[in-house]
């Protein structure tokens, strides 16, 4: 049994093609809004900036800049990407032994990577360690049913391997280290009508390439659905950093 970083080693240090093949999905939601764009409107972006866990920087393509950028991700693959976004100082280094001095940053960004860290606390104490007092934290995440119907598909086929951060729990864990939590969901489902993107979302996926049956059940069944419903579950959480003998309370 594979733990949750190794898992995300795997899925992203030699590539961004499985990150890609998941972002393209979301073409499919039905708020006109993307994601990217919905969540930049509440982001913080006072100051120096960093997001943990960048990834390709899909974010900065509709994001306002903060006046300072720091772009950092575990992945050399990424790390790559990251240098293409311009205007932002690329470091790659872990989340949970960040690479910056205490109190470093007036607002940091965790997009979708929290459920990536065999233990989030100990990325939660580092995101409050560099963020100055007062600084604030914004954590995206999913819920339980995030996608239910893809998944449900190929049930044995997906190796989906998360800590158990959710957004049914995501408050308690940001309260354990941060204060003033606020946890907004994304409003958008997908209404997809082509099963190729549910394929290639499979495969990003799955630990072998699918069988031919199993490409045509997962067909068969997007055909028949005529448009295939999916529950999209994202939640935004946003936070400030407490004073330093608040952090790490329980
Ligand atoms: C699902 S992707 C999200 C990327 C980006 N934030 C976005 O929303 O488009 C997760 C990213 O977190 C990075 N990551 C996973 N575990 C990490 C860790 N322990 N430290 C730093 N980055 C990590 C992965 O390399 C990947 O780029």
């Amino acid at each position: 049994m594979t733990t949750p970083s190794a898992h995300a080693a795997a899925q992203y240090a030699s590539t961004t093609g499985n990150l890609s093949a998941r972002i393209a999905i979301y073409d499919y939601r039905t708020n006109p809004q993307d994601w990217y764009a919905w969540a930049a409107e509440r982001l913080p972006r006072d100051g120096h900036v960093v997001e943990v866990g960048a990834g390709t920087g899909a974010l900065w393509s509709r994001a306002t800049r903060p006046a300072r950028l720091t772009l950092m991700d575990f992945s050399p693959a990424m790390c790559q990407r990251l240098r293409a976004v311009g205007n932002a100082s690329v470091v790659r280094g872990s989340a949970t032994a960040l690479p910056f001095a205490p109190g470093s940053f007036d607002g940091l960004i965790a997009n979708h990577m929290l459920y990536h860290l065999d233990d989030p606390e100990a990325g939660l104490r580092e995101f409050a360690r560099v963020l100055r007092p007062g600084g604030r934290l914004a954590v995206s995440v999913n819920g339980r049913d995030h996608l239910a119907e893809i998944m449900e598909l190929l049930p044995d086929r997906t190796t989906r391997v998360h800590n158990d951060v959710l957004a049914e729990n995501i408050a308690g864990y940001v309260g354990r280290f941060f204060d003033d939590v606020e946890v907004r969901r994304y409003p958008s489902e997908l209404a997809i009508s082509d099963a190729e993107p549910v394929l290639r979302y499979l495969a990003s996926q799955a630990r072998a390439p699918l069988t031919p049956e199993q490409e045509a059940g997962v067909r068969e069944t997007v055909a028949a659905a005529g448009v295939f419903r999916v529950r999209q579950h994202v939640v935004l959480v946003t936070a400030s950093a407490a004073q330093p003998g608040r952090v790490g309370r329980q």
